[in-house]
Order: C-alpha cells, then structure tokens, then sequence
C-alpha cells in the first residue's frame, strides 16, 4: 500500500516543538492509516531528527499501535471467564466463519480485523463483541451477522 507521506508530514509539522510529541504523532498516523505503515515511521524519524529504532521501540511498547495493516473495524472478542462461561467461544467462531480471518487477521476488503481480549471489565454484559470501541453485550451467536452488517454498510457508504 503506497503511503501518503504528505499526510504523515503535515501530522509531524502540527506538533512541532511540542515535547514528547512522538506518541501524539503516532496516534495521528495510525488514525489516518489504521496501522502504522513502515515508510510513514522512516519520515517520522527523518522529520524528528532522531533514530528510527526510537520510533519503532515507542510503536512497539504500545499495544494499541499496530504495525501490520488493519481493517477499518476492528472487531473485539472478550474471552474473558466470564465472557467464555456464556459462550464467548461460540461468538468467536461465528465472527471468523462470517468475516472468514482467523484471530489477529485482517479481512480482504480491509473492513475488519478481528482481536481478543481477556476481560473488559464488563462482565455483567457478557460475552460481549466490540466493534468499533462499541460495546455489543449479551452476543448470541444468531446477532453477529446484523452486528457486523451494520459496520459494513457504515463503512461502504
Ligand atoms: S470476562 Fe468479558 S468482560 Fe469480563
């Protein structure tokens, strides 16, 4: 995928000499892109003036940052004990069979990328699928497909 770099200069410029810029700068890229592509991490480190390994190790610290490509969505599943005893299990294995990516993958048309997670501290919920930063609580296997309809049509139109 060929990266805008224009893009990534004028999130640079916009925190010029504001101090620990960095995270802020990446945060915005990933915004932008969904992931943080590689070429944007290079200009970053030659806009900043400072060693590329420095921004790769602040992209890797981090969780929320990605460095492979991701979808649109991304698509969480709670696999926490509370979550799996109401059959988050089950959840997981219709969104995979429907977006047709296994956990940690991206589907084709870049909609969705499907992740897990232990609890979200929302147990009373369970099991829960977040999709967007949009909780879906009390899942069933038979909701999931309006659920995930419902993202796609958003993100065509
Ligand atoms: S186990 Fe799923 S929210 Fe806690």
């Amino acid at each position: 995928m060929d990266v805008d770099l224009k893009k990534v200069s004028t999130i640079v410029d916009k925190y010029q000499g504001a101090g620990g810029a960095l995270i802020a700068i990446l945060q915005d890229i990933q915004d932008e892109f969904n992931y943080l592509p590689p070429d944007a991490l290079k200009s970053v480190a030659e806009k900043l003036k400072i060693p590329l390994i420095n921004v790769y190790s602040m992209a890797t610290f981090y969780k929320s940052f990605s460095l492979k490509p991701r979808g649109k969505y991304l698509v969480t599943i709670c696999l926490g004990t509370a979550c799996h005893v109401r059959g988050a299990k089950n959840i997981l294995g219709e969104v995979k069979k429907r977006l047709n990516v296994k956990r940690g993958e991206t589907t084709e048309d870049k909609m969705f990328t499907l992740e897990t997670v232990n609890c979200l501290g929302a147990c009373a919920l369970g099991p829960i699928m977040v999709v967007d930063g949009e909780y879906h609580g009390q899942m069933a296997t038979r909701k999931v497909d309006a659920v995930l309809e419902k993202y796609k049509s958003k993100g065509e139109n």
